[in-house]
């Protein structure tokens, strides 16, 4: 079952039958302000941080409630809907309904008793306050009078758990006012003889304020329970249904902003209303309620903005590939998500409440892998961050606090860090996803001088970046286990796998191949001969001990508890196969390609279904190691044997290096959002964004995902496709270009900025193979093989590869 289409020329999803089976949800603005919309127009907003700023309130866990809504009633009929179709929910019979996804937007379109209306919700570019813009449009043959009422619920608290939980305080700090064409809720209006920059108990006043452009206010409220009126809910709220509210504040109990106004539209006519909600105190919200009033056409200009700032990096890289799926996601939509991780982190979605008051390092390291492609400025950025966030002796700090101090920071060996953060311990992985991350934005942009900047390390001291990633190398060296892998410490990728402190993970041990692989190539390129002699024998014994201890027949073992028991053996009962060990094998190339087909292939025999490959299988029962928390999950849920999104990149990255295109294509298609679109009553997610897991077939309702946007699987699975599938693979020279295909694929284009210049790539694979190069053409000149150095580079690349 479908319940919308991709609009691929606006990179909109436009949803067409408003009653999904999840709330589908969209990002609006920036860390700066925040606000998630679902097509309900349920969500949240927030300033900075999602459970420290929260400006509007939204219940977790409940039914997508409560939201940003619009009421439209008719004052001759009284008879009453809303913009979006929740939530007073009319008949979909009657109620036509359109909602447009786009990148930073979204515009419900409504269509209702000779009455249609299109609001428009965002955050203008670099702007701090929120925007819903209604236009309202007669298309019966009468005059119509309709009070428009804009409904904002404020929290009581910035603070979410405050707002939600400590009622006999929050609940008494609360105030609202009306002034001419606003509501200002009062957080603390009791502290407004302090300064703006004193505090008492760390409090101040805070003000938030729903505002009206563009008409004149007739009717204003500011108390919920006086909007709603007691047993009445969001669909029927008594001001609505009066015609008028009561025009009386709050004091104590719960505060919001409601505002109507009346609008008298002739036939044909249109009339256009703005509210706008922010945190600001009164002056501010004034004079940026006038801007709307005064300049006319302001939000179709800020909207024009908005798409092109979006639209201008997504274009960075574009394909044309025969399917359909692969192009909406890669051009639009994987993209957005990518980006959206990159921002938000695991910070604010409708599962995650913001609580997570932090970056958590490989998380956020690997996020940025999604973007260097589209905004290597943005990816730097970043990764400066991250390295001033890692100890000086080599780790990454588990959590890196949104107030992050580099050089000031207290590390997991200070038990004050721990109490804060409630991360007890290095994890072995943190600092090793530093080197796929930084390889990959030095060889896009060949800018080599990074390895020489200095970057503060997170405790004390700095370092150039090279020294960083000598120091991450060091720290896995220092942290060996009886093997001489890498030690479990608090935990692997996995954080439901604990193998305890000495116990050794052979995913990270493969991570640390790796990293040693990367780091050669940057010591080769500064002439450091002696240490990349040192790295090429540490990384042989390494490699020998992974090949000696891990290799299991047909696959690769999890690794080894800390008392030297074997998870993942062949012969366990339970979680005898996993899937990130083979696919990191393959990537790491612990595994040389005979290996790889025969571990891959007990991949694709063991894990694979038909919605993506599942992270272990047989689930963890009745056999759970004491470290193996993956049991407390359902089976088939999450890291117990779900399909874990996030490793579907990887596999499909994996594949695609042992050029199975067909089937690197395969693990797309199972698990992409978009091949999912008619089958939304399976999926119930998004169908335009990744979920962090997908139910299994051990869970009775295997197809079923999860926890969506903000998740790892954005970036992993853009790498996968870019890097695997089209064959992007820039080095500190220039770009090789080796796809990997569906043989069934003749030809495909890919636009790309690459250095300066703009690459046109026509890949034509006549023959039907899955990889390979039998010609390359760069400008017009036949050249060697399939790699474009710098030098051949001129403002527009034309590039011609003929896999076959
Ligand atoms: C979640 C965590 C991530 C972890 C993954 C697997 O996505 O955010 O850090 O790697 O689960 O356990």
């Amino acid at each position: 079952m479908r319940y919308g289409y991709f609009d691929n020329e606006k990179r909109e999803y436009v949803i067409t039958r408003p009653d999904t089976p999840a709330p589908w949800v969209n990002y609006l603005g920036s860390p700066e302000y925040g606000a998630i919309i679902s097509n309900n127009a349920g969500g949240y907003s927030f300033e900075k941080s999602g459970a420290n700023g929260r400006i509007l309130r939204y219940v977790f866990n409940q039914f997508d409630e409560p939201g940003r809504y619009i009421y439209i009633r008719d004052n001759d009929s009284k008879d009453y809907w809303s913009a979006s179709w929740q939530p007073v929910g009319k008949d979909l019979d009657e109620y036509k309904s359109e909602c447009h996804h786009g990148t930073a937007y979204t515009r419900m379109i409504a269509k209702y008793s000779g009455i249609s209306s299109e609001a428009l919700y965002y955050v203008p570019l670099d702007k701090s306050y929120e925007v819903w813009d209604l236009k309202v449009t007669n298309n019966s043959e009468k005059n119509r009078k309709l009070n428009i009422t804009g409904y904002a619920e404020f929290t009581n608290n910035c603070n979410y758990e405050q707002d939600q939980v400590n009622l006999q305080y929050s609940q008494f700090i609360t105030s609202t006012h009306f002034s001419q064409n606003r509501v200002m809720h009062h957080v603390h209006g009791n502290l407004d003889a302090l300064k703006e920059d004193e505090y008492i108990d760390n409090k101040n006043v805070s003000m938030r304020f729903l505002g009206m452009a563009g008409q004149k206010v007739s009717s204003w409220c500011g108390s919920k329970e006086g909007f709603l009126g007691r047993y009445h809910d969001y669909s029927n709220p008594i001001g609505v249904i009066n015609g008028s509210l009561d025009n009386k504040g709050n004091y104590n109990e719960n505060g919001c902003g409601a505002l109507t106004t009346l609008l008298e539209l002739a036939p044909g006519e249109t009339k256009e209303v703005i509210f706008i909600v922010g945190m600001k105190y009164d002056d501010e919200a004034a004079k940026i309620i006038a801007r709307y009033d005064e300049n006319e056409n302001l939000c179709e200009k800020e909207l024009v903005e908005l798409k092109k700032f979006w639209h201008g990096k997504l274009e960075k890289f574009q394909v044309k590939t025969p399917s359909e799926e692969f192009n909406t996601m890669i051009n639009t939509w994987n993209a957005y998500n990518c980006f959206m991780t990159f921002i938000w982190s695991r910070a604010a979605s409708f599962t995650y409440c913001g609580l997570r008051n932090g970056y958590g390092y490989r998380d956020t390291v690997q996020d940025i892998q999604g973007i260097i492609h589209l905004a290597p400025e943005m990816a730097v950025e970043k990764i400066r961050f991250m390295l001033s966030a890692q100890v000086d002796n080599g780790g990454g700090l588990p959590l890196v606090k949104f107030t992050h101090n580099p050089g000031h920071e207290d590390t997991p060996d200070d038990t004050s860090y721990v109490q804060e953060t409630g991360h007890p311990a290095y994890r072995a992985d943190d600092a090793l996803w530093l080197f796929p991350t930084v390889y990959k934005y030095i060889s896009e942009t060949g800018n080599m001088e990074f390895l020489d900047e200095v970057i503060p390390f997170a405790n004390k001291d700095e370092a150039t970046v090279y020294e960083h990633l000598q120091r991450a190398v060091k720290f896995s060296a220092e942290h060996l286990g009886k093997h001489g892998m890498p030690a479990g410490l608090y935990a692997d990728w996995n954080d439901c796998l604990r193998l305890g402190k000495d116990g050794e993970s052979s995913f990270v041990a493969m991570q640390y191949y790796y990293a040693m692989t990367i780091l050669r190539k940057f010591a080769e390129y500064k002439n450091d001969d002696n240490y990349v002699k040192q790295l090429d024998k540490q990384q042989e014994e390494l490699g020998k001990i992974i090949q000696k201890i891990c290799y299991d027949e047909d696959r690769f073992i999890r690794g080894f508890t800390e008392e030297g028991n074997v998870i993942g053996k062949r012969t366990d009962a339970e979680a005898n196969m996993w899937l990130n060990p083979q696919s990191w094998a393959v990537i790491s190339k612990v595994a040389d390609e005979e290996q790889g087909e025969v571990i891959m292939n007990s991949v694709y025999d063991r894990l694979n279904t038909e919605y993506g490959a599942i992270l272990m299988d047989p689930p963890y029962h009745a056999e759970a190691f004491p470290g193996a928390l993956a049991v407390i999950y359902n089976a088939g849920t999450k890291e117990n044997s779900g399909i874990f999104s996030q490793s579907q990149g990887w596999l499909i990255l994996a594949e695609a290096l042992l050029k199975h295109g067909d089937r690197a294509f395969e693990y797309f298609m199972e698990n992409s959002p978009a091949a999912q679109n008619d089958r939304a009553e399976t999926r119930v997610l998004e169908p335009y964004c990744y979920g962090q897991f997908t139910e299994g077939k051990a869970s009775p309702n295997f197809g079923r995902s999860h926890v969506h946007w903000l998740t790892g699987t954005a970036s992993t699975v853009m790498v996968g496709c870019v890097e695997g599938i089209l064959g992007m693979r820039p080095d500190f020279r220039g770009l090789h270009i080796e796809p990997s295909i569906p043989e069934k694929w003749e030809k495909f284009e890919i636009t790309k900025s690459f250095r300066g210049s703009r690459l046109h790539i026509v890949v034509k694979n006549p023959g039907h193979v899955q990889s390979g190069c039998k010609k390359m053409i760069v400008n017009g000149k036949e050249v060697e093989g399939n790699y474009v150095t710098e030098d051949m580079l001129t403002e527009n690349t034309e590039i011609e590869l003929y896999m076959s």
